[in-house]
């Protein structure tokens, strides 16, 4: 399933001061982004800047211009707080002219949350400068399989293969990693709240009364008794090819 932009900025934006305590997983995915960059200097874009959990670490690099995006105005202040230089473009990031080309755009994230990646990274190609570097993550097809298992709703994600077959015509890829991660929580009330947390309560449109909650919360318990909730992000790293 597919979400609409008013009901992820919606989302995104009760989530984001939040989002930095609870974004463990994302932490981790923004760390292995920075970790596998090649050298790279010039003008950045960071697509999805959210509470800045990767401005953060892109801070450190030798960038001239830092432009970043979200969806959500608020961002502005988290990216900010980190490069107070930065310019800051809200709205959807497939919609806006740069006027510029980049050296490095990087993506925390994010891309889970688009519709039709060929067309995404197409987006990216023409807003890099020639052998720039794209660097992002996203969560592949296993990720949070015991919430889709029981609520049924889950965001269209793509395999590692897939996603390495739509970008190879147009990027050599330099790095591509899967990974898994479990987070343990003491009752599924916590699950729900860990997502809501993070923005991801975005999968269901419609706010669930007690009855689907207390559905869920049994549902898991004797589905998923050990109360984890597994993440299954993947990580890419590609250049630019002419
Ligand atoms: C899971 S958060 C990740 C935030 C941050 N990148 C990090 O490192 O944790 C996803 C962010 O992407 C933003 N987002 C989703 N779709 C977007 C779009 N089409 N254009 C710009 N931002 C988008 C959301 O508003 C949200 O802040």
């Amino acid at each position: 399933m597919q979400i609409d932009t008013k009901t992820i900025r919606k989302h995104f934006q009760k989530s984001i001061d939040k989002y930095e305590q609870n974004a463990l997983v994302q932490k981790l995915m923004a760390k292995k982004i920075v970790d596998n960059l090649p050298s790279v200097e010039g003008d950045f874009l960071e697509i999805g800047s959210g509470a800045g959990v990767l401005t953060k670490l892109l801070s450190g690099f030798n960038y001239n211009i830092y432009c970043a995006n979200d969806l959500v105005e608020k961002s502005e202040i988290y990216v900010k707080k980190y490069i107070p230089s930065a310019q800051f473009f809200a709205g959807d990031f497939r919609r806006i002219k740069f006027h510029k080309t980049f050296d490095l755009i990087a993506s925390n994230a994010v891309f889970q949350w688009c519709d039709n990646l060929d067309k995404v990274f197409s987006t990216c190609w023409h807003n890099l400068k020639s052998s720039g570097i794209l660097a992002f993550s996203t969560f592949s097809c296993d990720n949070f399989f015991e919430f889709r298992e029981i609520s049924g709703l889950s965001l269209d994600y793509k395999s590692l293969n897939e996603l390495v077959g739509m970008l190879s015509p147009n990027f050599e890829i330099i790095y591509s990693e899967q990974f898994e991660h479990k987070l343990h929580f003491d009752n599924p009330l916590q699950i729900l709240a860990h997502m809501k947390n993070t923005g991801v309560n975005s999968l269901s449109e419609k706010s669930w009364g007690i009855t689907e909650v207390r559905e869920f919360c049994d549902n898991y318990r004797s589905k998923f008794p050990d109360l984890n909730l597994t993440y299954s992000p993947i990580i890419i790293v590609c250049r630019k090819l002419n």
